[in-house]
């Protein structure tokens, strides 16, 4: 099955919309209809989509007021619903990051995605610095689990 797909992000520094562009990129490349939505200028509808992708970053441990909004919408149980989160503590420690930031909110809102998923985030310059590290994202990762995505929507 082709999807008609939304895959929306809300960042602050850049990182969740890098694996957002890739993440259609890879859906697009896999036959399917994708819309992509930067949530700072426009909350979607998500009642025509099959599929919704939904990534946020992550700062001084809350997620983005402005991506909540999205998981509160009812419409949301219906569809076939993936998450990520792009995040320092990704780097080192990718599925306590998930534990940490992500699971709270899927109580909260009772949501049912069907993977869930956290990347490697940006770290701001002046801390780079101190620990010598630069480059931390991982797109190749955001790809794989974009082909996974894929797949699964296609075996229903
Ligand atoms: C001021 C600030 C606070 C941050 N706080 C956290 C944090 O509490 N936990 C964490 O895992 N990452 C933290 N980070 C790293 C961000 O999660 C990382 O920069 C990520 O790329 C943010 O996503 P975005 O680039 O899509 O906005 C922080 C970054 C900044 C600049």
């Amino acid at each position: 099955m082709s999807s008609n797909t939304l895959v929306a992000y809300f960042t602050k520094g850049g990182a969740s919309e890098e694996y957002a562009k890739v993440i259609a990129k890879t859906l697009t490349a896999n036959g399917f209809l994708v819309e992509t939505c930067n949530l700072a200028h426009d909350i979607p509808d998500i009642a025509s989509f099959d599929t919704v992708v939904l990534g946020t970053g992550v700062r001084i441990s809350r997620v983005y007021r402005r991506w909540k909004k999205v998981l509160k919408q009812k419409a949301l149980s219906s569809k076939n619903l993936y998450m990520f989160l792009s995040s320092g503590m990704a780097i080192e420690e990718p599925d306590k990051a998930v534990e940490k930031f992500l699971r709270p909110l899927i109580e909260k809102y009772g949501l049912k995605p069907k993977s869930l998923v956290s990347f490697p985030g940006k770290i701001p310059e002046k801390w780079a610095k101190l620990d010598g590290q630069k480059e931390t994202m991982n797109l190749d990762k955001a790809k794989v689990w974009a082909m996974e995505i894929a797949r699964q929507v296609q075996d229903l």
